[in-house]
């Protein structure tokens, strides 16, 4: 950890912006499920699902109200949780640092903005589970999910009430979730795409938190900052492939991510 520490330390004094990369296992000491552990399954019938089955355009256009319920069960499990130490330590890191600091996360679980990270400086890269677009994609906009819309329990299905509020505001069709699906792309009007790789050719230091390395612009940003001569960290409890990046530039640590975000903003105070 002190390598690390040092190594974030020398990357704040040469100029460059500093990253934060977070993923499902930031939020999995507030109780959240990640993306690809062994509770993440979801039974629609007699079948399971995988989260890589469900979170697609795919089965939202096959069953929707199914897929509704999936997302309506997890924003439930989401709104219960509390931000950890680690949202936490983001946040005073965002403090700290003030225009330099940039936090990009994979979480769709709002964590981050309900522990008080700075709209200004969070770019939900995976959308939020919270709010809902037009399925049509008639505007770009998107809009909270209605609090009348209740929180559903495991298996329990969207009711023709919450049905009638699950509307786009603009033309009326049916909503959908605010999300990036496995089948679908990146943009910079919902997922930030162009913003998030310029900050990333600026990068001075880079620190990934509680992912496993699957998806395509966490690999843009750390391969773009690495190649601009950023200090890659990686936290996390396992072996993944940005280990292998940070094992040669800033050092990796392996454990939670809660404990060791807290020594980063702690250090770089
Ligand atoms: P995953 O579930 O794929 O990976 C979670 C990572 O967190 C794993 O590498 C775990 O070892 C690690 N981990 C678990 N608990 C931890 C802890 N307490 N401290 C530190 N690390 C811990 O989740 P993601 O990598 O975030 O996208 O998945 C990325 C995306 O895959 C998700 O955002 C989702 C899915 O595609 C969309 O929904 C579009």
């Amino acid at each position: 950890m002190d390598a690390v520490l040092a190594a974030c330390r020398a990357a704040l004094d040469r100029p460059g912006r500093i990253i934060a990369l977070t993923g499902a296992g930031v939020s999995a000491e507030s109780g959240i499920p990640t993306f690809r552990g062994k509770d993440g399954y979801w039974t629609i019938g007699a079948r399971e699902y995988h989260p890589q089955e469900l979170a697609t355009r795919e089965a939202f256009d096959e069953m929707p109200w199914s897929v509704w319920a999936w997302y309506l069960y997890r924003r439930g499990v989401c709104r219960q949780a509390e931000p950890n130490a680690g949202h936490h330590a983001l946040v005073r890191l965002a403090s700290q640092l003030g225009d330099r600091f940039a936090l990009v996360t994979q979480n769709v679980d709002g964590l981050h903005r309900r522990a008080g990270s700075p709209d200004a400086h969070t770019f939900a890269i995976h959308g939020d589970i919270s709010l809902m677009r037009c399925a049509r994609d008639c505007v770009a906009d998107r809009w909270p999910i209605p609090d009348a819309v209740p929180a559903l329990a495991r298996n329990e299905d969207v009711s023709p009430a919450s049905k009638a509020l699950l509307v786009c505001p603009r033309c009326g069709g049916m909503a959908r979730p605010h999300v990036l699906w496995f089948d679908e792309s990146y943009d910079e009007p919902r997922f930030h795409l162009d913003t998030v790789r310029e900050i990333a050719t600026q990068a001075a230091l880079v620190i990934v938190a509680g992912t496993s390395a699957q998806t395509n612009l966490p690999w843009q940003v750390v391969t773009l900052g690495a190649r601009a001569g950023a200090t890659i960290v990686d936290i996390n409890v396992e072996d993944n492939p940005f280990g292998d990046i940070a094992e040669r530039s800033g050092g990796v640590v392996r454990g939670p991510a809660a404990a060791a975000l807290t020594a980063v903003a702690d250090h770089l105070r």
